[in-house]
């Protein structure tokens, strides 16, 4: 907190939520909503080009077939999105007894939602555990849904494909790339995603 509170005033957000939000916002409201963004955006989008980067070294066939239509790497992105999202868990209090297909949620429980199985759901995507560029836009949860949905997700999204399309046109040419050693995950019950991995040709 204390490092991203150094840096907040050069975040040109920061400026103008105190600039515009003069008398409304205080200083205090301001950095606590950079911090907010800070935490929320910047974990979420490194561990989602790390997935994508990782899936294009494993598939040399993928690799080639973005960088012979660019216009495809927007379905590859949302795809990887679907199976492998940043946060696995949406968690919840229920504020009421309730039953979730047919199971009883009591006032006070939390309640986990895990994003990969809801994605997979089987009941909305063919063959659901593939990567398959050519679905129609069924919308996965990934970004979450209604009153909290992610404020991020439409940027996001072109700053991981804007990743991913500079990636494909410098290697992906016709020789393989190949990972060069293990890939060290980062595995927790809320975070699934490639901490770091080498690439050699
Ligand atoms: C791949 C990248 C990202 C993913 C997968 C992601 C995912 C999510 C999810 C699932 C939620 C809903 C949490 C809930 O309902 O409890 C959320 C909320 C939020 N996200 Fe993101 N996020 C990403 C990037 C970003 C970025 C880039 C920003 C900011 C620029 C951002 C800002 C926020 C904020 C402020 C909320 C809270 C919204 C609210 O509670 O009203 N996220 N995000």
């Amino acid at each position: 907190m204390a490092a991203i509170d150094s840096v907040a005033p050069q975040a040109a957000l920061a400026g103008r939520l105190l600039e515009d939000g003069a008398g409304l916002i205080a200083q205090e409201d301001a950095l606590s909503l950079v911090r907010l963004l800070w935490l929320a955006s910047t974990a979420t989008t490194e561990r989602t080009i790390g997935h994508c980067l990782l899936r294009l070294v494993e598939d040399s066939g993928l690799l080639r077939r973005l960088a012979a239509e660019p216009t495809l790497v927007p379905a590859f992105v949302e795809e990887v999105l679907r199976l492998t999202p940043p946060e696995n868990l949406i968690q919840r209090r229920a504020v009421a007894d309730a039953s979730i297909d047919g199971r009883a949620v009591r006032a006070g429980d939390l309640v986990q939602i895990c994003l990969p199985a809801a994605n997979r759901d089987p009941a909305h995507y063919d063959v659901p555990d593939e990567l398959r560029l050519d679905r129609a836009a069924a919308a996965n949860l990934s970004f979450g849904s209604g009153i909290h949905q992610c404020v991020g997700g439409p940027m996001t999204r072109r700053v991981v494909a804007a990743a991913v399309a500079a990636f494909v046109q410098r290697f992906g040419d016709l020789a393989p790339l190949r990972l060069a050693g293990e890939v060290k995950w980062v595995h927790a019950m809320v975070v699934c995603a490639p901490r770091e991995f080498r690439i050699a040709r």
